[in-house]
């Protein structure tokens, strides 16, 4: 199959069957570079309907890179709360900061400078050169690996596939509107040539894809067997005192949840919250116990619940129960609030 003869039909389908995304620029306009680097940052693990809402928040309170670089670190924080990989929020500041401050508030146009972006790995710098700049790169998530191993029929296991798949991307990629063709490909990959049970009789490519001649569409890309992820078991303390409010805490930095603000919680990670929070009170109840899943492991965090009417303990503040969502609290943390003020 000759890689040039993807472009034309699935571009033809892309203008028919695009989704209607808020990031996406309008028929005719052009692209704003910070609204596809803010998206694209977003969807790095993300799904696209859980981003969705969050973007358009996002763009309405921070609309431009230099409104966002002056952006208080807290405020960045709880308006990311509940998305995950705090990482990427951190990373989004210095980033916003970085193009503020030395690239004049304008974003690089080439993967190459992009690149060196904090928060803007391979991907993404492809994703923003094509999509924002009209560069001739070649993203490849997740959905873009399916479909590109399926038309090219790669049948080498994943991982080892990925060079594979890039060049067979690239060689695919159109010199004119490469960023709209990137996105057929996540569309397609998306509502078309799906994982398990591929739709090929909607797909505009299905003539030309190699896996189909040979029925290995449901079959590719052959990935890796998943490993069992273990448990850790932590445990986390629910303090109220008698003006309604909960004792919470900032967690450090770098590491899990790393900036986030949590219930205080012990023996699940390598952040730990002070001692002193055990020794409140003698008079624990313990309600059911919350589960979350993170990338490398499951948390089973027991609750315990309890009451002082100390004032300061250290590295921990009071916030009002009942103002607990403008706090932002990351989406396990807000499982242990359910079930502490529901017991
Ligand atoms: N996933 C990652 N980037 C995307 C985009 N620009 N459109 C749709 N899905 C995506």
């Amino acid at each position: 199959m000759t890689p040039s003869a993807i472009a034309p039909p699935l571009l033809s389908w892309y203008d028919q069957f695009k989704r209607d995304l808020p990031w996406r620029a309008k028929d005719g306009t052009q692209p704003d570079p910070y609204r596809v680097w803010l998206s694209e940052v977003m969807l790095q693990q993300t799904t696209v309907a859980a981003v969705a809402p969050r973007f358009n928040r996002f763009i309405d309170r921070w609309p431009r890179v230099e409104v966002l670089a002056a952006a208080p670190d807290e405020e960045v924080m709880a308006e990311w709360a509940g998305l995950g990989y705090y990482a990427r929020a951190r990373n989004l500041l210095k980033c916003a900061r970085t193009v503020a401050k030395e690239h004049g508030g304008r974003f690089p146009d080439t993967e190459e400078l992009l690149r060196m972006l904090p928060g803007v790995g391979a991907y993404t710098a492809a994703a923003i050169a094509a999509i924002a700049f009209n560069q001739p790169s070649s993203p490849v998530d997740g959905n873009i690996e399916r479909v590109t191993s399926r038309l090219f029929r790669i049948e080498t296991p994943l991982p080892a596939a990925k060079k594979e798949i890039k060049t067979a991307a690239a060689a695919m990629t159109p010199a004119e509107r490469p960023g709209d063709f990137a996105q057929a490909l996540m569309d397609l990959g998306a509502t078309v040539c799906l994982p398990r049970h591929p739709r090929c009789t909607a797909c505009p490519l299905v003539n030309l894809c190699e896996a189909k001649k040979s029925d290995l569409e449901s079959v590719l890309p052959i990935k890796p067997v998943k490993q069992a992820k273990p448990t850790r078991i932590g445990q986390a303390y629910w303090i109220e005192n008698s003006r309604g409010d909960v004792l919470l805490r900032r967690r450090k930095q770098n590491g899990l949840l790393g900036g986030m603000i949590e219930i205080p919680s012990f023996g699940w990670s390598s952040d730990d919250a002070p001692k002193a929070v055990k020794e409140l009170t003698d008079h624990w109840t313990e309600v059911r116990p919350i589960n979350h899943v993170f990338t490398h492991f499951r948390l089973e965090l027991k609750i315990f619940c309890g009451r002082t009417d100390k004032e300061a303990i250290k590295n921990c503040f009071w916030a009002p129960v009942d103002r607990l969502t403008s706090v932002g609290l990351p989406s396990v943390m807000k499982k242990v609030a359910e079930e502490s003020i529901s017991a």
